[in-house]
């Protein structure tokens, strides 16, 4: 069989098919070439059986595309069931392959007029924060007839968890997740079928909590209620009986039930506090003693009720503790061994009535104590007060901690009753659960580690939105840091789904701005009378750069379509120009922030001017935009922005660059940013830019020299401009400040800081020093397309660039991504120093451009599998030099 088989189809970016927010989904399918398959295999048409209501109508389109193709049936309506599957003809002979498996697609419900909930809340409004969790209940009876089918369509004001009959409703962790709520609301649609029981009273219960909609979020002290004062149940149980018994409907209304939760607060910020004593019977069954009180309904606000594409935030991982660390104050701590985000289970506590057990998490340790004080005013606390009986499996419910240490007061190993041992707790790791797509590995250890601790930042900041960090008083969605990090996140994992939705609540924010500022955070929770919103380069550029990211990796141009009113209202309206239509120079630019030499207390105060990295990213992001102008035949718009792109690339260069390439601004970050961003005049210029950069980083010796808008590119820029040691070397350095600093100090995630710790152990003297942020981990982004040699060049990756460079002391490299056409896979290794071997899985339906390191031709290939041989020497050149006086000698501080 010379055919490549087809995964099941899926439909639009959704992570399941339940609860699809489209009535036209469209359809993709991603191919498994066999042993056999076809080298060069090219789909050519396709045939889609759409099974509605047993009628199956069947299409055959004439096309090559198998990304996100058009839904061929008529519109779907709410709640409709449909099944799909897909075969497609190509190959030598254009035959057919195997039919796909089917997969069933549901809408959610995609109007506001399919809800007859109504919303509800507690009988009292509490007016102070913060708000103490409600216990919702229903009974109801459910007639002997089997249930064929029931849907549970769920969202809060706040965070629920939901439980059918005792029994928890899905695996979903803070549903229904952080949007911009007065502009998008999600909700949840949960498949309840095998919950209820038939002829029997059944119980629906939904414990609610403040979770971003009523706590106080932001820096500074931040503010609560941002987006309300009362926390409030919507929901929907729609139940479809075996034949015969006609659809029941349980809506929360005003007979639903409610009392205050044991949990007697649970912020994001400051954890929850569990007061055992205050237990009613149990709450969720439908032979509860408890003392009800009756709810009052209140108006949902009026916004879009939306069915995410984004997965839900879920525990995808379990982490043993490794140590129990006495320190010299006799305080008790656990060592969980990583820097992780999410929460601890205590499987068994028994401790007397009254009694509290605190756990205080923390990132590092400072001087054998907890390190509290990069938390600011977090308290990073759960506490847990004991009824005098045993307590099973507890975990803080509604709240979420960046640690790697818990300090336990209150519960000791030497405790009689139970002693608290390593066994006696686990961390839980959250994060949205979006699907692994890549991976890179390499000899190097060290950069093994990078990656993996690169990775671990993404994992814990894609926690419902994209943040800088996942445990002070932040947590935001900060723009910036999501700009800079989003191709290395897309390659580690699809991220489509969420990342398109919070687009959309980057554009509500942006839009209802008269001037079309996009908000710094995103939601927006930033108090604007402490910090007025203004426009950034860099950060607001994400407007354009995200949905360009997307687009690359995902070949999805609806977001594209969508993201339009936002990229050209950042660009026509926003920017802050002077009189040249560069940015205005009175404007204060975060720029180069967390420039290595910034002081900790002023980390914008970078050695390149913010006005030259702002302009520089001006003049990109409107040339992108010309691009994307032209992609969505905009052809007025593409070519304005294509003469102001030509217009202000030549002021650019008036401005700051001299006749023979150099940069006014002389730093790494400025030279950088104009050889990747193409700012140059002529390949001459370029190249005299490039010889400084080298010339700037041997000088530094290797160490990093940028920060957030240099350090994504000078890998890229060294490797651009012929200097690729360079890059490796810089990679390698393993001084304060390089990437591989932090490894070296034990580190498990990327920090903030280039020296979030200092050598001597102690923390960063700045107030805002986190060890989990994603963002000066964006090199990996360099392994990727470098180092293991692969990246997009088409949408989607129907293109691949197949480029490997070797380099430093690295000697083999594989890399391996998802694509929408199937997995692609590239290896290489170098024998006896100079014979270079890679080995490439192209995957169906896509080509690949290979590049073999020492040549500049161009091999176009197939999908297949590869194998190419050259001879390269990947020492010439290594160890590379640092520029230091002729009386000292260079050190070789490599790892
Ligand atoms: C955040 C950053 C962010 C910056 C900009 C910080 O507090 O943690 O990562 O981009 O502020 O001002």
């Amino acid at each position: 069989m010379s055919q490549p088989t087809l995964t099941p189809p899926y439909f639009e970016q959704h992570p399941t098919g339940l609860g699809v927010g489209s009535s036209e989904p469209r359809i993709s399918w991603r191919f498994i070439a066999t042993d056999s398959t076809a080298a060069g295999w090219k789909q050519d048409a396709y045939d889609i059986e759409v099974t509605r209501s047993d009628d199956t109508e069947s299409y055959h389109v004439k096309s090559a595309e198998s990304v996100l193709v058009s839904w061929p049936s008529s519109s779907l309506q709410s709640r409709e069931v449909a099944k799909a599957r897909v075969r497609a003809y190509g190959g030598p002979d254009n035959t057919a392959t195997e039919w796909s498996a089917w997969s069933t697609v549901e809408c959610g419900l995609l109007s506001r007029q399919d809800w007859s909930a109504r919303a509800i809340t507690s009988p009292v409004k509490q007016t102070e924060g913060p708000l103490r969790p409600i216990r919702f209940r229903k009974t109801f009876a459910l007639s002997s007839a089997a249930v064929h089918r029931a849907r549970f369509y769920i969202t809060s004001l706040g965070v629920f968890q939901a439980y059918i009959n005792g029994e928890p409703v899905g695996d979903h962790c803070m549903a229904p997740g952080w949007t911009s709520y007065h502009n998008r609301l999600n909700y949840e649609v949960f498949d309840v079928t095998s919950l209820l029981k038939s002829g029997e009273e059944n119980t629906i219960a939904v414990e609610v909590s403040e979770g971003w909609y009523a706590t106080r979020l932001g820096f500074g002290g931040g503010r609560r209620f941002i987006y309300g004062d009362e926390l409030a149940l919507f929901a929907q149980l729609e139940i479809i009986p075996e034949q015969g018994d006609s659809p029941l409907v349980v809506t929360t209304e005003s007979s639903w039930k409610c009392h205050q939760s044991a949990i007697v607060r649970s912020e994001i910020y400051d954890g929850e506090v569990y007061d055992a004593r205050e237990e009613q019977g149990n709450w969720k069954s439908s032979t509860s003693e408890t003392s009800w009180e009756a709810t009052r309904e209140v108006e949902l606000p009026q916004t879009q009720l939306v069915a995410p594409n984004a997965p839900p935030v879920r525990v995808t991982e379990v982490v043993n503790a490794v140590e129990i660390i006495h320190t010299p104050s006799g305080k008790v701590i656990v060592d969980f061994g990583q820097n992780l985000v999410g929460r601890v289970r205590i499987h068994s506590l028994k401790k007397p009535a009254g009694h509290s057990t605190i756990l205080t998490h923390a990132e590092v340790l400072e001087g054998k104590q907890l390190g509290t004080r990069p938390l600011r005013a977090a308290k990073c606390q759960d506490e847990i007060i004991s009824a005098g009986h045993e307590i099973r499996d507890w975990i803080p419910r509604f709240t979420f901690h960046g640690f790697r240490y818990v300090q336990v007061d209150g519960w000791g190993p030497e405790d009689a009753d139970s002693p608290l041992t390593l066994q006696s707790l686990v961390a839980e790791v959250m994060h949205t659960d979006l699907k692994r797509s890549g991976w890179f590995s390499c000899s190097h250890p060290m950069v093994n580690k990078l990656h993996q601790n690169a990775t671990w930042g993404m994992r814990g900041n894609f926690l419902s939105v994209p943040t800088d960090c996942p445990q002070r008083d932040e947590r935001l969605g900060w723009t910036g840091d999501l700009q800079i990090f989003a191709p290395s996140a897309s390659f580690l994992y699809n991220t489509a789904g969420m990342l398109s939705d919070w687009l959309q609540d980057l554009s509500a924010e942006q839009l209802a701005d008269p001037n079309a500022i996009p908000p710094l955070v995103v939601p927006n929770v930033i108090d604007e009378s402490f910090w007025p919103a203004f426009p950034q380069a860099v950060w607001d550029d994400i407007a354009i750069i995200l949905p360009w990211t997307l687009y690359q990796c995902y070949g999805d141009i609806n977001i594209l379509r969508r993201q339009y009113p936002s990229m050209t209202g950042w660009l026509d309206r926003a920017v802050q120009r002077g009189p040249d239509r560069l940015w205005d120079e009175t404007l204060f630019q975060l720029g180069d922030w967390l420039d290595p030499t910034a002081p900790p207390d002023q980390p914008g105060n970078a050695r390149t001017d913010g006005t030259l990295v702002a302009d520089a990213y001006l003049v990109y992001v409107t040339g992108l935009l010309a691009r994307i102008c032209s992609i969505l035949d905009e052809s007025t718009d593409s070519s304005r922005y294509e003469a102001d792109y030509r217009a202000l690339k030549s002021r650019f260069q008036t401005k700051y660059i001299s006749p023979t390439g150099l940069l006014v601004g002389d730093t790494q970050t400025a030279l950088s940013l104009a050889l990747v961003f193409d700012l140059h005049d002529s390949p001459q210029q370029a190249a005299t830019a490039g010889e400084r950069l080298a010339r700037l980083v041997r000088i530094s010796k290797f160490q990093v020299s940028t920060g957030f808008a240099g350090t994504p590119v000078i890998t890229h820029a060294l490797t651009k401009s012929g200097h690729h040691q360079l890059a490796y070397r810089m990679l390698q350095e393993s001084n304060c400040p390089s990437w591989m600093y932090p490894i070296r100090m034990g580190a498990t995630t990327v920090w903030e800081r280039w020296d979030s710790m200092l050598p001597d152990g102690t923390i960063n003297p700045g107030e805002m020093t986190s060890f989990n942020h994603y963002a000066l981990g964006s090199i990996i982004n360099w392994l990727h397309k470098t180092v293991a040699g692969v990246s997009p060049l088409e949408p989607g990756w129907r293109e691949i660039l197949v480029k490997p460079l070797p380099g430093g002391t690295v000697t083999s490299a594989e890399a391996t991504y998802e694509t929408a056409y199937g997995r692609l896979g590239s290896r290489w290794e170098i024998k006896d120093c100079d014979q270079f071997r890679l080995e490439l899985v192209v995957p169906p339906n896509s080509t690949a451009r290979v590049v073999l390191p020492g040549t500049e031709d161009e091999k176009l290939v197939g999908s297949g599998r590869y194998t190419f041989e050259t001879t390269f020497n990947s020492q010439v050149g290594w160890p590379p030099k640092a520029q230091v006086p002729p009386m000292f000698e260079a050190e070789d501080s490599f790892v």
